[in-house]
């Protein structure tokens, strides 16, 4: 099973503000749409219940991440521990799992994921949920597409694919002392 860490961020790697996205651009809803396609999805407690939340998970897989004892995911599973999530997910017969956030989660599974989909939005944002920084002794960057802003879609954005460095690897002890 292939674990894609899908996240739309702002130059200064903001991801989130007030517990929902900090920008509207339809241009990444669209592309996100068509990242989780056939995806089983992981996410966190907080970004499973924001506004942004509501339409993602209707008529998918997925599992939430909680501590809270006996939560309820309407449609979905619960999982204790981003372990438990995933072997939930791999016990469903999921091929690739998508890990939509937020924050809490992002830091906890970039040390575990095999890809990483990132919008870049070409701005600084105020925000008070933040991406990691990507390692670059970690993580190549394997396509990038820019698009410039238009109408709709009010900033400059990327979308940029990551994968793992062959030559060195890296574990999630390593990443996650890195970005201790
Ligand atoms: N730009 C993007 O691509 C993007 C994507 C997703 C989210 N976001 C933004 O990110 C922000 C939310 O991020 P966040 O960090 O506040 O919350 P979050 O990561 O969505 O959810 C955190 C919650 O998940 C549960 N959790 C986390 N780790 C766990 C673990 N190891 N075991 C069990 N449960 C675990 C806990 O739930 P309980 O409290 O229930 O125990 C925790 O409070 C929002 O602003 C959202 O809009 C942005």
């Amino acid at each position: 099973m292939k674990l894609i860490i899908v996240v739309a961020k702002s130059d200064n790697n903001a991801i989130g503000k007030n517990g929902e996205l900090p920008w509207h651009l339809p241009a990444d809803l669209a592309f996100f749409e068509r990242q989780i396609e056939g995806c089983y999805l992981l996410s966190g407690r907080r970004s499973y219940e924001s506004e942004q939340g509501k339409d993602i998970f209707k008529g998918r897989d997925f599992v939430v991440l909680t501590r809270r004892a006996g939560y309820k995911a309407r449609g979905g599973k619960v999982a204790g521990t981003v372990a438990e999530g995933i072997e939930i997910a791999r016990g469903d017969g999921a091929r690739r799992l998508c890990i939509l956030g937020g924050a809490e989660v992002y830091r906890q599974t970039i040390g575990l994921a095999d890809e990483l989909i990132v919008t870049e939005i070409h701005t600084r944002i105020d925000g008070d949920a933040f991406f990691p920084e990507i390692n670059p002794s970690l993580w190549e960057e394997t396509k990038r597409e820019e698009h410039a802003k238009d109408g709709e879609n009010p900033y400059d954005y990327a979308f940029v694919w990551y994968g793992r460095v062959k030559e060195r690897g890296g574990t999630s002890y390593q990443e996650a002392s890195t970005h201790a």
